[in-house]
């Protein structure tokens, strides 16, 4: 028996529900974080206005294959492209397509590959040239949100004061939380526990995050109101009132010193960066 183990089994009342990970696999869940963080400093790149969403799609897609992965995405319940490309309104699940980027656009990219049945998760927004100042506060707000959500997160701590940072970061700079999607577990499943809801869900006060845990953490904040829609196509999400949504996501493992980002990327930006 491990400590965490044993720290968990002292805990009564608290839930985990989730694979405990060590040693071998935690080199896994590294490499295939570290291939994912790689695909993200490729994108980068290639957001400008002009191009398509459908391009970084394929551009993602030739690069998983290229180097023998898997797209998470592609097939994943039905999702016909490799990644999601969220623009403007749309909160996340942004299907890929001929529609061209315009100057003034922000756009998240959230890729996900499969590396020797291990999986790497991660978003970035992405500004389309020059972006309005209320779409730069908004990305850095949210950016700010998912750094403030990854210190709050300490060994024994629960998914609710990871929220509650969060929250009280975006809720206190007039922006809102959506509710509707949440971060999770992840490992050799895409999703699996633990759920991690950005907005302080009472039931996530005993869903305790033990050294060993992994999972992401990916607020999406609105500078209107929380609701979303789903369009017609089964997928897109987007704000009910139309206001700008971004997004950044990280995949952490939980160590017994901390938080461990693994899917931090050589050339994005870094905690603290200013937009
Ligand atoms: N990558 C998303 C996440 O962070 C999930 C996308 S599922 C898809 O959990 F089917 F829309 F691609
Ligand atoms: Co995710
Ligand atoms: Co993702």
């Amino acid at each position: 028996m491990n400590l965490a183990r044993i720290r968990d089994a002292l805990l009564p009342g608290n839930r985990r529900n989730y694979p405990i990970y060590e040693n071998s696999d935690i080199e896994m869940l590294r490499k295939a974080a570290a291939f994912n963080s790689q695909l993200m400093d490729m994108l980068r790149e290639q957001v400008k206005p002009g191009i398509s969403t459908d391009y970084l799609d394929k551009l993602a897609a030739d690069y998983i294959t290229g180097h023998g992965h898997i797209a998470a995405c592609l097939g994943y319940k039905g999702y016909p492209k490799s990644i999601c490309t969220s623009v403007n309104d749309v909160v996340c699940h942004g299907i890929p397509g001929k529609a061209i980027l315009q100057q003034g656009d922000i756009v998240n990219v959230d890729v996900t590959s499969i590396v020797d049945g291990w999986y790497g998760d991660q978003s970035e927004t992405f500004f389309v040239g020059e972006v309005s100042s209320e779409a730069k506060a908004l990305t850095q707000v949210t950016f700010d949100s998912l750094y403030v959500g990854i210190r709050a997160a300490r060994p024994y701590c629960s998914v609710y004061d990871i929220a509650r940072a969060i929250t009280r970061h975006a809720e206190s700079r007039g922006y809102s939380v959506v509710r509707s999607y949440q971060g999770h577990g992840i490992g050799r499943e895409f999703h699996q526990e633990p759920g991690v809801p950005h907005y302080p869900h009472e039931s996530t006060r005993k869903s305790i995050i033990v050294p060993g845990c992994c999972f992401t953490i990916e607020p999406m904040i609105n500078i209107g109101a929380p609701e979303t829609y789903i369009e017609q196509d089964g997928w897109t999400v987007r704000t009910k009132d139309h206001s700008l949504s971004a997004q950044f996501e990280h995949q952490i493992l939980m160590t017994t010193d901390g938080p461990e980002i693994l899917t931090l990327t050589q050339n994005g930006p870094q905690e603290g960066h200013c937009f």
